[in-house]
């Protein structure tokens, strides 16, 4: 399984990132990525990282068999939905038997946070106004 990690639209550091963000997204990242090679048969994995003013978002797609969203509730799928929901944010899954799966999150950045990034000195505007848009 090939798996290609896009960072791009990350204009903020890991370690600028609370904690607990980054642990849920590091949980969440870990999981899907392991349903994907446990379940899928996928060929391909992508992990996208981004975020813009005020959220981070990421996601795991996978080419390989999908799944019927409406049959299965795993502890692991739960997991996600509680880290992400523990924190105010959403997850979302697609996926249908036969298509690949695409796990992706979005979650809200604290003010203090928004404006530890925002005092920040950049060189990466360019890659802010990109995803601001
Ligand atoms: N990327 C995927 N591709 C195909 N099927 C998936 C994928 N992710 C989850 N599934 C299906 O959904 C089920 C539930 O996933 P979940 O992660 O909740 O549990 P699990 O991986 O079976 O066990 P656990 O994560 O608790 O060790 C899986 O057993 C599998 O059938
Ligand atoms: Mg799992």
């Amino acid at each position: 399984m090939h798996i290609t990690v896009n960072a791009a639209g990350l204009a903020l550091k890991v370690s600028e990132l609370p904690d607990e963000h980054k642990t849920c997204i590091y949980r969440l990242v870990q999981e899907a990525v392991n349903n994907a090679a446990r379940h899928s048969g996928a060929r391909n994995v992508r992990v996208i990282v981004r975020n813009s003013r005020n959220r981070v978002e990421f996601s795991v797609q996978d080419d390989g068999a999908g799944f019927d969203k409406t049959a299965v509730r795993g502890l692991g799928l739960l997991g996600m939905e509680e880290r992400v929901g523990r924190l105010g944010g959403t997850l979302r899954i697609d996926s249908e038997p036969g298509r690949g799966t695409t796990v992706a999150a979005e979650l809200p950045l604290p003010e203090i946070a928004q404006r530890e990034i925002e005092a920040l000195p950049r060189e990466t505007d360019a890659a802010h106004s990109r995803i601001a848009g």
